[in-house]
C-alpha cells in the first residue's frame, strides 16, 4: 500500500492513515482526495485492521482544502476535474468514512481548518492535542463553510459555537474543542499518540459485527423515525446474531450466566469462537 500523499501503517490491528504533505500543512489536494478514497478501501477490506486512526504529519492535522491546487487551480481551469474530485471527496470523506464498517478515530495533532472539520466529524471518535488550532477560516477569505463543512458543523457543534466560529473566523484550541464536544478529549501533544492508540486498542478485541452494528444503529437512528429505528435495530440484531453464529447470546451472555466474567467490568474477547 503506497500512496503519494499518505502514509498508511498497520500495527496491532490498528490502521493509521497519516496525511503526509507536512510542507503544505496537509492541505487536502486532489491527489490526496484520490489517495484517501483508495486508503479507506484498502483498510476496509484488510482483515488485519480492526480500527482506523487518522492523523497528520508535522505541524498540521489538515489545513483544509488545498486553496491553491483545488480552488485557484482546478475550479477555474478544469471544472470537470474539479467536479470529479469534489464527488470523490463527498463520497469518501462524507459517506465512506462516516459509515465505515470499523471504528475510526481522528487524532488531531495540529492545525485543522475548514475541510479538515469533516475528517473529524465523520470519524467516530476524536482526540486532539491541547495545542491544536481549529478554525473555520472561510469567512476570512470571503466565503462561507459550505458543502460537507456546513453539514459537519451542524451535526456536531453546538449551534452557538458553529455560528460564532464560522461568522468570525476565530480559532480555538484542542482544550476548547473538547469543552465544546467537537472532540472527545484533548491531551498534551507529547501524549497524543500514546493516548489515542490506547483508546484504539480498547476496541481491537471487540466483536467486529457488534462494533459495526453499534455505529450503524447510532448513525441511522439519528435519521429515522422512532418506529423505523426500532424496526431497523431489531433487524440489525438478527444480522449480528447470524454473523456471530449466535455468539453474543450463547457465549457473551452464556458465560455471564455461568459466572465466568462480569460484562459490566470486562470485555468478552471471543463471543464468536
Ligand atoms: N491550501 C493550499 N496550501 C496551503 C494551505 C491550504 N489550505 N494551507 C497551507 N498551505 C501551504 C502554504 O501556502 C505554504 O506553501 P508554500 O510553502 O508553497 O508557500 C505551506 O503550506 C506552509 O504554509 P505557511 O502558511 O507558511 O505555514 P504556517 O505554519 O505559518 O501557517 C496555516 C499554517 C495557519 C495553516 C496557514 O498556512 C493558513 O492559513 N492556511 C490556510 C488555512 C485555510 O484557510 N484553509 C482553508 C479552509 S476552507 C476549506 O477547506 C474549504
Amino acid at each position: 500500500m503506497t500512496y503519494k500523499t499518505l502514509l498508511v501503517d498497520i500495527k496491532d490491528k490498528i490502521g493509521k492513515i497519516t496525511l503526509n504533505r507536512p510542507e503544505k500543512r496537509n492541505a487536502y489536494s486532489p491527489q490526496m482526495a484520490d489517495d484517501f478514497a483508495q486508503a479507506l478501501d484498502d483498510l476496509r477490506y484488510n482483515d488485519d485492521v480492526a480500527v482506523v486512526v487518522i492523523t497528520g504529519a508535522g505541524e498540521a492535522f489538515c489545513a483544509g482544502m488545498d486553496l491553491k491546487e483545488l480552488f485557484f487551480g482546478l475550479k477555474q481551469n478544469n471544472p470537470k476535474e474539479y467536479d470529479r474530485i469534489s464527488r470523490v471527496v463527498t463520497a469518501s470523506r462524507g459517506r465512506t468514512l462516516r459509515y465505515f464498517p470499523k471504528p475510526t478515530i481522528a487524532m488531531v495533532n495540529g492545525f485543522c481548518f475548514g475541510g479538515g472539520f469533516p475528517l473529524v466529524e465523520c470519524s467516530d471518535l476524536a482526540v486532539a492535542a491541547d495545542e491544536a488550532t481549529f478554525g473555520l477560516s472561510e469567512i476570512n477569505f470571503g466565503m462561507f463553510p459550505g458543502g460537507q463543512v456546513a453539514r459537519s458543523i451542524a451535526n456536531i457543534m453546538r449551534p452557538r459555537d458553529a455560528l460564532l466560529y464560522s461568522l468570525t473566523g476565530r480559532t480555538f484550541n484542542g482544550k476548547e474543542a473538547a469543552d465544546m464536544g467537537f472532540v472527545n478529549f484533548s491531551v498534551p501533544r507529547a501524549k497524543l499518540e500514546e493516548v489515542t492508540m490506547s483508546l484504539a486498542r480498547e476496541m481491537t478485541d471487540k466483536d467486529p459485527a457488534a462494533l459495526k452494528a453499534t455505529k450503524d444503529s447510532y448513525r441511522f437512528s439519528l435519521e429515522q423515525s422512532w418506529e423505523a429505528s426500532m424496526s431497523y435495530t431489531a433487524a440489525k440484531e438478527q444480522e449480528v446474531f447470524v454473523a456471530q453464529n449466535g455468539g453474543w447470546l450463547k457465549n457473551g451472555v452464556g458465560d455471564f450466566v455461568e459466572g465466568k466474567y462480569k460484562p459490566g467490568l470486562q470485555s468478552h474477547t471471543g463471543v464468536k469462537k
